[in-house]
């Protein structure tokens, strides 16, 4: 998420000129230890997340579709799970990998038995 900074500013100790481009990372504000509890373990049940969560971003660009973002990672998996209750991974486990601003999520491929 490129920032450009339109006054000179001062970040820890440095100081951004204006009309510097900043590029800078949520990854490591989303692994703060004063906000998350055993912030580098990957755990998908926290209950810990802000609720306005960063990877939406932030002020008055925060993405505009998070909440269709939010419906549809939640019901989508939901709905599967309910319809094949035996849906299992199947094959190597997914990977995490990427850096900077944007991680990737490996395809993680299922599988269900038809009985
Ligand atoms: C998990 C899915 C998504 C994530 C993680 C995500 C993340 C983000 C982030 C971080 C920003 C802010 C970018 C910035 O500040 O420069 C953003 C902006 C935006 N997002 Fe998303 N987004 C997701 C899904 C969606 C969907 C489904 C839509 C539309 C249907 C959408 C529409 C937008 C729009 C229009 C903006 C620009 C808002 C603005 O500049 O005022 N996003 N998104």
């Amino acid at each position: 998420m490129q920032r450009f900074t339109l006054e000179d500013r001062e970040i820890g100790e440095y100081v951004t000129p204006a009309g510097s481009r900043l590029i800078p990372s949520t990854l490591p504000a989303m692994r703060d230890p004063a906000v998350y509890a055993d912030p580098d373990r990957y755990d998908n049940r926290r209950t810990d997340h802000p609720r306005a969560h960063m990877a939406f971003g932030a002020g008055p660009h925060r993405c505009l579709g998070e909440a269709r973002a939010r419906a549809e990672l939640q019901e989508g998996p939901a709905a599967q799970a309910e319809r094949r209750p035996q849906l299992r991974p199947i094959g190597a486990p997914f990977v995490i990998s990427g850096h900077s601003g944007i991680r990737r999520v490996s395809e993680l491929r299922v599988g269900w038995s038809v009985s």
